[in-house]
Order: C-alpha cells, then structure tokens, then sequence
C-alpha cells in the first residue's frame, strides 16, 4: 500500500481547492495521511526556532516535534499538495511547511560532489490550486512547488490540477469546477 501525504494549505473552510484535492484523493490507493496547516501550529524559522534546531541537528537529535514534518514526508509515496492562488503564489502556509519540512540529514543531503540527493523515495506529486482570476505564470506557484520537489527530491512525476476564474462575476463556477474534475479523471484513464 502506498504513503499518501496530503499536505493541505487551503485556509477558507469552503475551500473549493480543497474538494478539489479531495476528489484526487478519492481516486488514489493507499494509506492516506493528512497534514492540515491551518490547524497545526507550524511556525516561520525565526532566530530561536533555526538555532533550537541547529542544535538539535549538531547532536543527531530528531526526537523533537520540529522535525515531524520532514519524518512524514521521508515516508511517503505519493504526495498531494493544495494551495489556493495567492499573491501570484500560493498561501504563506505553505512556505513556511517548506522552511519546516526541508531538512538536511532528514529529506535530503550532499553527494561527494555537493549535489543534492533526496533522502526520500517521493514517486509523485500532485499539486492543486484554485484562482480567482487566471494564472498568468506559473512560475511563482506550481512553477515553484516543481523545482523544490525535482532538486530537492528528484521528483519528475508531477501533476498539476487547477480551476481559475472562480471569482469572476457571471463565470458559472460549478462548470469550471467540473472541467477541473475531468481533467482529474484524465489522470486516471
Ligand atoms: C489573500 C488572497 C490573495 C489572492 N490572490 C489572488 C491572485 O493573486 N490572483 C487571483 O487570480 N486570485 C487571487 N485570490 C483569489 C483566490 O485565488 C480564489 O478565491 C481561490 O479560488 C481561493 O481558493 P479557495 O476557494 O480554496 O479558498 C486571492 C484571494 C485571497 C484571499
């Protein structure tokens, strides 16, 4: 059975990229395991929090719940990431789970040559956004989310599901909704 990570940055309770990435989830087999961050108390790396885990990392300590994320994320198979489109990125919740997930001598390390080497066996990853006008770029969000799994874990499998124009005045949103849905079933086809 497959490790289903799904790392949910989706922040309204109506999330519509949330039911979104819920329909994916419907479709995948294995052990699923959510991680909701706006219900966790996951913090920025600020000064006390970098040095605390600095420390921690000097002795080979990872008993600390720091280093929970990156212990999830070193067990998973498959990965579902949802974020809505904010500020031509994604929310903020989910750059500070990247600041806390990626974790050298846990996610991933240096070969002989400086390289970076995963330290995790990520097959693929499926990222789902909603927008409410039309993604310009993809560049800031999805484009970014890409380069991190690709360098950091060597991931080339990766999906990306989205809906845009959700806020557009006199756009039907239950159809947008649905060609998004499709395009999920595709996946599966
Ligand atoms: C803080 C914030 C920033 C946003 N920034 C953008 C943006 O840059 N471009 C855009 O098209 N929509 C933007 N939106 C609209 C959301 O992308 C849109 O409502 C999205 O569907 C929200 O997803 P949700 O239903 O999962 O919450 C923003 C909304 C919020 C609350």
């Amino acid at each position: 059975m497959d490790k289903i990570l799904y790392i949910n940055s989706c922040v309204r309770e109506e999330s519509r990229t949330n039911k979104l990435a819920k329909y994916l989830l419907d479709k995948l087999n294995g052990n699923i395991e959510e991680v909701n961050l706006n219900k966790e108390n996951i913090r920025p790396l600020n000064s006390s929090l970098l040095k605390k885990r600095d420390k921690l990392r000097e002795i080979n300590d990872y008993n600390d719940d720091l280093f929970k994320y990156a212990k999830k994320l070193k067990d998973a198979d498959i990965v579902v990431i949802s974020s809505p489109y904010w500020d031509l990125s994604f929310s903020s919740l989910l750059k500070i789970y990247f600041e806390n997930v990626n974790i050298g001598g846990i996610t991933f390390g240096y070969d002989e040559k400086g390289n970076i080497k995963s330290l995790c066996h990520i097959k693929k990853l499926y990222y789902v956004t909603t927008a409410g006008g039309y993604i310009q770029s993809d560049e800031y969000g999805f484009g970014y989310v890409k380069s991190m799994f690709n360098t950091f874990y060597n991931v080339d499998d990766i999906s990306y599901i989205k809906a845009e124009g959700l806020d557009i005045y006199g756009n039907n949103i239950d159809n947008i909704m649905n060609f998004a849905k499709m395009d999920i079933e595709k996946l599966f086809k």
